[in-house]
């Protein structure tokens, strides 16, 4: 995108000196303008989502990591989680037969769901978390998830 906007600029540079070229000058203009939009808009959105999922997952840090490779702590290791069966990642952890039996494929909705009230939702799971209440703090975590875990 930055190489596209540079090419059009200096196209812009040398054209503008004829009538043709001042024509073609505003059209390129507004496309570049346009491009530009929708890509800071995209990736603006975006960014913010991970910074501040990655924020939230401070709260997550005491017991999980998310590195391919990383320690399991008191809870297991994340990476490969979206899309993954619950407890069922080949990771070394001895997880609770409540979270390996329940089946749960984890998706943004269930993961959504676990997070809002983990006990809740997988009744007899051991993770000692009380949840986020907030929603827009599990949509930016699970952001977060998806930047850091695949
Ligand atoms: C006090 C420790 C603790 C905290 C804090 C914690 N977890 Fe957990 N988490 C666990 C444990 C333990 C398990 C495994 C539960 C079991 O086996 O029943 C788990 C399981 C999970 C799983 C399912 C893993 C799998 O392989 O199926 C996900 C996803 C998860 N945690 C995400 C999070 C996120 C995101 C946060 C922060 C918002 C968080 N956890 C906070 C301890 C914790």
């Amino acid at each position: 995108m930055r190489g596209y906007l540079l090419a059009n600029l200096l196209a812009c540079h040398t054209l503008t000196k004829t009538a043709f070229g001042k024509s073609m000058t505003k059209l390129i203009m507004s496309t570049a303008i346009a491009f530009a939009a929708i890509a800071f808009s995209a990736s603006g959105a975006h960014a913010q989502d991970v910074a501040a999922g990655e924020t939230v997952f401070k709260k997550c840090q005491a017991c999980h990591t998310v590195a391919e490779g990383g320690a399991n702590k008191v809870g297991p290791n994340l990476w490969g989680i979206i899309g993954s069966t619950a407890g069922a990642r080949d990771n070394g952890f001895r997880y609770s037969s409540a979270l390996a039996d329940s089946g749960v494929a984890w998706t943004d909705d269930s993961l959504d769901q676990y997070l809002a009230d983990p006990r809740g939702f997988i009744k007899g799971n051991r993770m000692a978390f009380a949840g986020l209440r907030k929603d827009e703090d599990r949509a930016n975590v699970i952001a977060y998830l998806k930047s850091s875990t695949q």
